[in-house]
């Protein structure tokens, strides 16, 4: 961090298509070490009011990454083509495992929840 200037992050110009994708992938992993710090801080103390407030922040940051992937995605589709290649390969590792993955628990229609 720079906060000490206070040109730190200002930049000569706009940036490109490809250099925005940089700094967005950037972006998420701050976001990222945010969720890590929060999450250690919580993990270091016993008071729970304070873990309450850091946990309600942490999630927020878990929030930004969702927004910041999908913002990724729409920017750069062979990312999100490479994205699917990835979940699919975990998904058919689960399957071969015997383990229901938590996307499809997630897509639970009332339905379905009738049916269990
Ligand atoms: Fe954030």
């Amino acid at each position: 961090m720079a906060f000490g200037n206070p040109f730190a992050a200002n930049v000569e110009r706009k940036l490109t298509k490809e250099e925005l994708i940089q700094a967005i992938r950037l972006d998420i992993a701050g976001e990222l070490e945010a969720i890590y710090l929060y999450d250690a801080h919580i993990q270091a103390t016993d008071d729970e009011f304070t873990k309450k407030v850091l946990a309600d922040i942490r999630d927020e940051e878990r929030a930004h990454v969702g927004e910041l992937m999908t913002l990724l995605r729409h920017l750069d589709p062979t990312e999100a083509a490479h994205f699917e290649e990835g979940v699919q390969e975990v998904k058919e590792m689960m399957e071969e495992s015997g383990i229901r993955s938590n996307s499809e628990n997630s897509q639970s229609t009332v339905g379905s929840l009738l049916k269990e």
